[in-house]
């Protein structure tokens, strides 16, 4: 393959950086892989060559746990809470000081706008170690005053959170360095070691964010990084009997083999996985910015969101109204190349998402939906897909049933904020997230309290904080991401009690 040209935009230095092979981290060492092989990582945006990555499979991962152990056993069993607290916390500053470059980083091996990247990706991941930093001298047990058993005061009892041990974590390519940050912050915070499996999509922004963790001063092993593919060097991560605990975000498929490779050994899982997550806006609601933040609610980087506003209700009087508005809005987005500063959507990540999303639009149109805008197919280079309004679909519907994870909102009319519409928005197997907009207070809250969702916004969408815990009901996953609840992915908790008489 030949170099992308999009690459000529970003400084000399990043150049370099992506002409050398890149190579994984392991036990602090950066190395090729034991097979001596290595895949290619495209810029999707123009289908070249970006960067030859080492491919690392079974025999590395084996190597990494290892040295994931090692560090467990040595330096980081050993290190004070306050001096863990301030390693994370430099993370975070390393993070901020090479803005530029990350940003850079995910837009070419990702494909969104540098712009945004810059102003939400980059950003939240420092703030995630920044917010987990303060954690680590936090976690603490509680004393317990027993009654069943003793007489007051014959027994001490207290609780100690402990480290779960090494993790295995498995990441995806939708928000390739915050999901290492919202993975690598709170294992370290609360004293773990890691394996971290990137995705074969985009695996760069990590292995530099690997280089800063090394600047910060974290000791070998504590964290190791693991470029390749899921069922090689994924699936021997979640199947590594050195591994204490799996946390997964990904697909609801492959949550499900983690699943079943982790429960041999009744290992330990987090998973944070898909969704088709209800937009609803009653009749009463601030219409424009109700059409704002549905637009941003289901085009934000490009659809590729787990928690995109995908299904949107909209009461019946205003319904043509808002859709057509969504619609000009999508009509307005400028597609391009990320780094081209005009552009609001880039491509999407990979040829099998755009084979997979155009798959979705056809056969949405031929089960009888109606595109509003978008809908047919781009015949440029690159992997783009016209942001699409999608009307007359009915609750059979593919396209209204899985996670299209692109540009692709399905839009339908309802008549009154009743139990009807409770059960269309809770008509699905996920439960990740919600949105509500409505001027009517106590009717926006009633609707929140009634969805299956692990996160509801009402007036808003997207809106994410490290402090706010994030994850899903039914097949969205198992526990938490973020905020304090995470913690208790990453914990054990022992109780010990001494008889004082
Ligand atoms: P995926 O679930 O296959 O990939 C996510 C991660 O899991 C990657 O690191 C991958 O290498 C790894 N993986 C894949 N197979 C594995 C296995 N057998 N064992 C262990 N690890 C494995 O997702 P994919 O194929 O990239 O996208 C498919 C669909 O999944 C998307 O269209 C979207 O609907 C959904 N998805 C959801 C995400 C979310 O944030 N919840 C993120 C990415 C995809
Ligand atoms: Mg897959």
């Amino acid at each position: 393959m030949t170099i992308s040209t999009t690459v000529d935009r970003v400084p000399a230095s990043l150049r370099d950086w992506l002409s050398k092979p890149r190579l994984m981290l392991i036990d602090g060492k950066w190395v090729q892989a034991k097979s001596g092989k290595t895949f290619e990582v495209q810029d999707p945006a123009t289908e070249m060559l970006l960067a030859n990555v080492a491919e690392g499979d079974a025999a590395d991962v084996d190597a990494a746990v290892k040295a994931a152990r090692k560090a467990l056993d040595g330096p980081w069993g050993r290190i004070s809470p306050s001096a863990r607290g301030r390693i994370i916390h430099k993370i975070g500053d390393l993070i901020l000081e090479h803005l530029d470059e990350l940003a850079q980083l995910e837009s070419l091996d990702n494909g969104k706008p540098f712009s945004v990247a810059r102003v939400a990706d980059v950003p939240l991941s420092a703030d995630m170690f920044h917010y987990m930093s303060g954690w680590a001298t936090k976690i603490e047990g509680k004393h317990i005053p027993l009654s069943t058993l003793a007489a007051p005061g014959q027994y001490l009892s207290y609780t100690r959170p402990e480290p779960i041990g090494v993790v295995g974590q498995i990441i995806p390519w939708n928000f390739p360095l915050l999901m290492a940050a919202w993975k690598l912050a709170p294992a370290l915070a609360t004293g773990c070691t890691a394996v971290l499996k990137v995705a074969e999509e985009t695996p760069l922004s990590a292995l530099k964010l690997g280089e800063l963790l090394q600047e910060a001063g974290l000791p070998d092993g504590v964290v190791n990084i693991i470029p390749g593919f899921g069922e090689t060097a994924g699936a021997a991560l979640a199947a590594h009997p050195g591994v204490d605990k799996i946390a997964f975000t990904g697909s609801t498929e492959v949550g499900k083999l983690i699943v079943q490779a982790a429960s041999r050994d009744l290992r330990k899982v987090s998973l944070e996985l898909g969704g088709k997550s209800p937009n609803i806006i009653l009749g009463d609601a601030d219409i424009e910015s109700a059409i704002a933040g549905a637009t941003a609610g289901i085009f934000f980087n490009h659809g590729q969101c787990c928690n995109a506003g995908s299904r949107l209700f909209v009461q019946e009087k205003i319904f043509d109204k808002v859709a057509a508005g969504i619609a000009a809005n999508a009509e307005k987005i400028r597609l391009g190349v990320g780094m081209d500063p005009d552009t609001e959507m880039g491509p999407l990540v990979s040829s099998v998402q755009h084979g997979r999303v155009n798959g979705y639009l056809k056969a949405g149109l031929e089960e009888g939906a109606r595109a509003l805008t978008g809908g047919a197919p781009l015949n440029a280079p690159g992997y783009f897909v016209k942001p699409t309004v999608l009307v007359d679909t009915h609750p059979d519907m593919k396209v209204v049933r899985e996670e299209i994870f692109g540009p692709v909102l399905v839009a339908t009319p309802f008549k009154e904020a009743d139990d009807k519409l409770i059960a269309a928005a809770n008509d699905t197997v996920y439960g990740l997230a919600a949105g509500v907009w409505s001027r009517d207070v106590a009717q926006a809250h009633r609707i929140a309290n009634q969805i299956k969702a692990g996160t509801v916004w009402i007036n808003c969408f997207h809106v994410f904080d490290s402090a706010l815990p994030f994850g899903g009901y039914k097949q969205s996953g198992w526990g938490r991401e973020m905020g304090q609840a995470v913690l208790s992915n990453y914990l054990e908790t022992k109780a010990v009690t001494t008889k004082l008489a």
